[in-house]
């Protein structure tokens, strides 16, 4: 029996709702199963917490999140009493920092019973693999002569260990998956970062001979998002461009609502985090109404990172079945609430039994 210790930050807003949800869906699917125990222990870390105590986490948090092995995040924010900026960089940002969460997992998929905004979407199932710490996102620049002279430099940078661990992982993932790299660029008009990012690209390409491997520009790959997404299968790219290519993929599939991600710390010396892509939604909070898929299927992404993709499979199979069944939120056209979406979910994981 494995068990596996995670830290549960359920944050905000729908965080804790969905973050509830996922953790039943999780020990269902572990008792149905066998072979693994999922133990979590909460932390009331938010902006509740902000508005007792002074700030977001206490000073020892990062080293308590260190014992865990993953940790398993909802939403964080509530602008009505913390400004974004410090309850976001008060939690979510020092976590992804301080644990060198580097390397970010997007999948976009067509998931059943869920109408995409596009016409004809086809079955796509892509995964974006973002570089998560450096890049156009760094904090290299500055501004100087204020006002009518005004000059601003905003500097990216990409060291040669980051652009190839962040390529390597996503050969690695190709690899498991159906052999296919596309590979975000625009060395056209950067003339410096792209056309390195090109070359770390190709000497890794080199290591795996058996991938097809392509370097498309991020414009046209935003568009192709759009025109074509069932071409696509890992695609990796630099912090901005991923950060662009998810949030299409993410609206592509119909609701932001049910888009997972990872955090990962590729050398295992910090724990990975695994947090949907949405947030604490504060107009719906409360409501009972928030849609537990993104959240579900992040607990999917966990259950892979730890080598258990037979149940991750169960786990995405019976959410889909519940999803084309029609048992859905409002924010994807149901009338269902979370709690009989979570119920129905974990009915067809006991089927599975
Ligand atoms: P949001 O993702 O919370 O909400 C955007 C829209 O999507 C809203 O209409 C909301 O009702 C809907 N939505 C989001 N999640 C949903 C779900 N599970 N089910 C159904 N509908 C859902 O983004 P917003 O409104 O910009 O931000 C709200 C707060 O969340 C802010 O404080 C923001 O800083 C924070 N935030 C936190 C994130 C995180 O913790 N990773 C990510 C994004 C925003
Ligand atoms: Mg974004």
């Amino acid at each position: 029996m494995r068990k596996i210790e995670i830290a549960a930050l359920p944050g905000d807003g729908v965080g804790v709702e969905v973050t509830e949800a996922a953790k039943d869906v999780l020990h269902t699917l572990a008792r149905a199963h066998g072979g693994v125990e999922f133990s979590f222990t909460d932390f009331p870390w938010s902006c509740d917490y902000y508005s007792k105590h002074g700030e977001m986490m206490p000073k020892d948090a990062i080293s308590t999140l260190s014992q865990f092995e993953a940790i398993f995040l909802g939403a964080v924010g509530n602008p009505a009493i913390v400004p974004d900026h410090i309850s976001l960089w008060g939690m979510l940002i020092k976590i992804r920092r301080e644990f060198e969460l580097s390397v970010n997992v997007r999948p976009a998929k067509k998931v059943k019973g869920i109408t995409s905004p596009l016409a004809n979407p086809k079955d796509f199932d892509l995964i974006v693999i973002r570089e998560n710490s450096e890049g156009e996102y760094s904090e290299v620049g500055g501004r100087i002569h204020r006002g009518e002279h005004e000059m601003a430099i905003q500097n990216a940078v990409f060291t040669r260990r980051a652009t190839e661990k962040v390529i390597r992982y996503a050969f690695q993932l190709a690899e498991k998956r159906n052999n296919r790299l596309v590979s975000a660029t625009k060395s056209n008009g950067i003339v410096h970062s792209m056309p390195f990012w090109d070359e770390v690209t190709k000497s890794v390409a080199a290591e795996y001979p058996h991938v097809h491997t392509q370097s498309t520009h991020i414009d046209a790959l935003a568009a192709f998002f759009v025109s074509k997404p069932a071409e696509f299968d890992v695609v990796v790219a630099s912090n901005l461009f991923g950060d662009i290519l998810t949030d299409i993929g993410s609206a592509i599939m119909g609701s932001i609502g049910i888009a997972p991600s990872a955090n990962l710390n590729l050398e295992g010396r910090y724990p990975s985090m695994f947090e949907p892509v949405h947030g604490s939604a504060p107009d719906i909070a409360g409501k009972g109404i928030a849609n537990p898929i993104g959240q579900i299927w992040t607990a999917k992404m966990m259950l892979d990172h730890f080598g258990f993709e037979e149940l991750g499979q169960v786990l995405m199979d019976s959410m889909e079945e519940v999803t084309e069944a029609g048992i859905k939120t409002p924010d994807i056209g149901g009338t269902a609430n979370t709690r009989a979406v979570t119920e129905a979910v974990k009915e067809k994981i006991l089927e599975t039994a």
